[in-house]
């Protein structure tokens, strides 16, 4: 969706809002997948509601983009704009044993800059790629860390109520992967309480998650993390893995040969591509198994 030759376009530089023309969403999104549109940098978070209140009065749909690891994009020309996120550098700072972090901040950054003030706890969440914000909204966890059980207040817009609010960590539900926070809700800022801990035993633990992922996970290719949710119990890589999918493809859209749940990019896979292997594998899962895996990627269909 194209913008900047209108009208809203100048009310939105009143508001402080950078618009980049034309943006693919190809090289934002860890997949590489993804059609073109205009993007709004947001450099305040006090304008939010003004700037929701103008696209919704022209009747553009929007979507807010984070760190875009956990996303599938729709190909070609999008039918809505994308809003992003500022952060201050580095967006985070520490006060005894709470760490105050923008939603844009870089959340492999954030562990890090917490670990070097002593502070622990997230040392599964080393090498999950993506933003504060992304972790938040889906209770982002690995090697027995959720980024939830940290969660003490979150600062957020909610566009049922076109305000900025704040919600009380025990206010929030954390499960599996799954948050209370409404789809259409915006992660601004989060306050976390962590463990005090040397650095030196934090960094063994990140050295450890470390080795595990890089033997385990296909770091260096284009994916979006794990393509399904666990069902509960069970194992969406092993299934997938036991019905011997690793390889499979359509177009380049691929099954990886080292975690059969992450499906990856190898090349110039369209989103098309990508979502007929979901469907594909979704359906060998369910004949074999009786089991109808649920999607962990997030789809942004046109
Ligand atoms: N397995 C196979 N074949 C495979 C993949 C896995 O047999 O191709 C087996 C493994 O040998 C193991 C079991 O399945 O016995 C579970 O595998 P793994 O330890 O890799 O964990 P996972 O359940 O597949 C989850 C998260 C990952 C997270 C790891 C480590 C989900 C959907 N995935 O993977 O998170 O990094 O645990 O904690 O919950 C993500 O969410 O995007 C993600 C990568």
């Amino acid at each position: 969706m194209r913008i900047s030759d209108r009208p809203i376009a100048v009310q939105l530089a009143e508001l402080g809002v950078e618009l980049i023309p034309g943006v693919s969403l190809v090289d934002k999104t860890s997949l590489g997948i993804g059609g073109t549109t205009d993007q709004l940098n947001l450099r305040k978070f006090e304008t939010i509601p003004d700037v929701i209140r103008l696209l919704k009065q022209d009747g553009i749909l929007h979507k807010f983009l984070g760190g875009g690891s956990n996303l599938l994009v729709a190909d070609g020309e999008l039918s809505f704009v994308v809003l992003h996120l500022p952060t201050s550098q580095p967006g985070m700072h520490v006060e005894g044993t709470v760490a105050y972090v923008d939603a844009a901040a870089d959340l492999g950054g954030t562990v890090t800059f917490c670990a070097k003030r002593d502070l622990g706890g997230m040392e599964g969440l080393i090498g999950v790629p993506g933003s504060i914000g992304g972790a938040l909204r889906m209770n982002a966890g690995a090697y027995g860390t959720q980024i939830g059980t940290h969660v003490r207040e979150v600062e957020l817009y909610r566009a049922a109520t076109g305000r900025i609010e704040k919600l009380e960590g025990n206010d929030i539900r954390f499960d599996y992967r799954h948050t209370s926070f409404a789809p259409d809700d915006l992660m601004l800022r989060v306050k976390l309480e962590l463990p005090s801990k040397p650095f030196k035993e934090i960094l063994a633990g990140i050295k450890v998650c470390n080795e595990k992922r890089r033997s385990s996970q296909p770091l260096n290719q284009k994916s979006a993390g794990c393509i399904f949710k666990n069902p509960q119990g069970g194992s969406a890589g092993r299934m997938i893995d036991e019905l011997g999918l690793k390889g499979h493809h359509v177009g380049d859209a691929t099954v990886s040969d080292r975690h059969a749940n992450f499906f990856v990019n190898k090349g110039n896979a369209s989103c098309s591509e990508m979502l007929q292997l979901i469907d594909d594998v979704r359906e060998r899962v369910r004949k074999a198994y009786g089991v109808d895996l649920e999607n962990e990627v997030i789809v942004w269909k046109n």
